[in-house]
């Protein structure tokens, strides 16, 4: 998947030049994804040999990566991994690190999982920041090569067939309340990107009033006999 390229005309990306820029630019014109392009130094992949987490997801904490036997580079990824957190609680934000073999999939008919594209959402105003350090990153579809899932005629008559009522306003409100309405199918010329490694990521989420549409995402799939991967997430 190619990593995102803001140069052709899309205008929803803006790469900014630092931490600083990341938090103060507002949102608008359009413009519903700030990205903080870098180039990290240290091996982020020993951190994850060292941790030996073999399934599901492991947050983890400042005790936990300083407790690991590590060369200088791998000290440089848990120096970053740290300083990442650090920088985002001094705005007042709450990160949290993850270690992820895999996401738990839902086995519905109409999936609402993290692999599948959708927006994160919120009931007041908030954004998402995102990092991924090491084997593969989070992939965005562009909101104009996306649809609303619950507006894809197969997917709503399937929808329409579990809700199994027959109220217009109940069935909004199942909508809702499944998050169908957050979930989204790409168009059949989309062309997805990656967010990079390294990158520190603020993207819009759906609440009420954002003067944006939201970033549409989903989290890479996951290929058994991978090493896990390290998400930075607030
Ligand atoms: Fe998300």
């Amino acid at each position: 998947m190619p990593l995102f390229d803001p140069s052709p005309g899309y205008h929803r990306i803006k790469v900014v030049k630092s931490f600083h820029e990341l938090v103060t630019t507002p949102f608008g014109d359009g413009v519903n994804a700030l990205c903080w392009q870098r180039t990290l130094q240290g091996n982020f992949s020993e951190v994850v040999e060292h941790l030996d987490v073999r399934d599901g997801i492991t947050t983890l904490d400042e005790a936990r990566l300083n407790a690991l036997p590590l060369s200088a580079a791998g000290k440089a990824a848990v120096e970053i991994l740290l300083e990442d957190q650090k920088l985002l609680r001094t705005v007042g934000l709450s990160p949290i690190l993850d270690c992820i073999h895999a996401y738990p999939r839902d086995d519905d008919r109409v999936s609402t999982d993290v692999y599948s594209f959708h927006a994160d959402s919120a009931t007041v105003e908030a954004d998402t920041y995102l990092c991924s350090y090491n084997e593969a990153s989070s992939e965005g579809l562009r909101n104009d090569e996306a649809l609303r899932r619950i507006d894809v005629p197969e997917t709503r008559a399937e929808l329409l067939e579990i809700f199994s009522g027959d109220d217009d306003d109940d069935f909004l409100e199942f909508l809702k309340e499944n998050c169908y309405d957050l979930h989204y199918a790409s168009v059949p010329q989309a062309r997805p990107f990656s967010f990079g490694l390294g990158n520190l990521w603020r993207i819009a989420v759906d609440y009420p009033g954002s003067p944006v549409p939201p970033c549409i995402h989903r989290a890479p799939e996951t290929v058994p006999g991978r090493p896990a991967r390290l998400l930075l997430i607030s």
